[in-house]
């Protein structure tokens, strides 16, 4: 496991160097306006991801817009979950490839991704029933209980990626 885990950090090491080398990595790295830019549009979908996160599981712990069914917030803020996504996927992507060396070999980049998958999984997991059935969720003591497992785990785990970007900065976990 250790001999596997070694080769996989010299593959991304050279990956890293490979693609701070490309012509387009140079280009971001050379262009002042770039970089800021785009993590501001980074931060404002973040923004967006957890507006929609805290209305969708805050409503489903009772909190708030309690007078609304599930699926009617689902179906009105996981679209604006979905959309803010794709544009951090795409900053996030071109922050990698500006700067490959501080985030891919990072351990805190590499929880972040995995926790991102994490969270759309659990995303999926709540939408999908709704979708055929507004009421799933309150149907019976079991799912609500699943409903509001799901709600409490998806908090933490947004919290814990925008701990984890945050932390890359500071080279924890390299
Ligand atoms: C989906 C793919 C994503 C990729 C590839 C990605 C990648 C990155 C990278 C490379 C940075 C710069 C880190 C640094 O060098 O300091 C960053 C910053 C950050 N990211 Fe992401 N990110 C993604 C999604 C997300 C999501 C979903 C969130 C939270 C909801 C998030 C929250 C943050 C935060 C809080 C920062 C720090 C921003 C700052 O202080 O300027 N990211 N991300």
């Amino acid at each position: 496991v250790c001999v596997a885990a070694r080769k996989i950090k010299m593959s991304l090491e050279s990956f890293s160097t490979d693609l701070a080398a490309t012509p387009f990595s140079l280009y971001l790295q050379s262009t002042d306006w770039i970089i800021p830019t785009v993590q501001t549009i980074h931060i404002l979908s973040i923004a967006v991801v957890i507006s929609a996160v805290l209305m969708v599981h805050l409503h489903t712990l009772d909190i708030v817009m309690r007078t609304q069914p599930d699926a009617a917030i689902a179906k009105r803020f996981i679209p604006w979950l979905w959309v803010a996504l794709v544009v951090l996927l795409l900053t996030g992507s071109l922050l990698v490839t500006a700067e490959p060396g501080r985030s891919l070999t990072n351990s805190v980049f590499q929880l972040k991704m995995a926790l991102v998958i994490a969270a759309s999984v659990l995303t999926l997991l709540y939408q999908q029933p709704l979708r055929a059935n507004p009421d799933f969720w309150r149907k019976n003591g079991g799912r609500r209980l699943s409903a509001i497992s799901i709600s409490v785990v998806s908090l933490a785990v947004w919290v814990c990626i925008v701990f984890a970007g945050r932390w890359i900065a500071y080279n924890i976990g390299v």
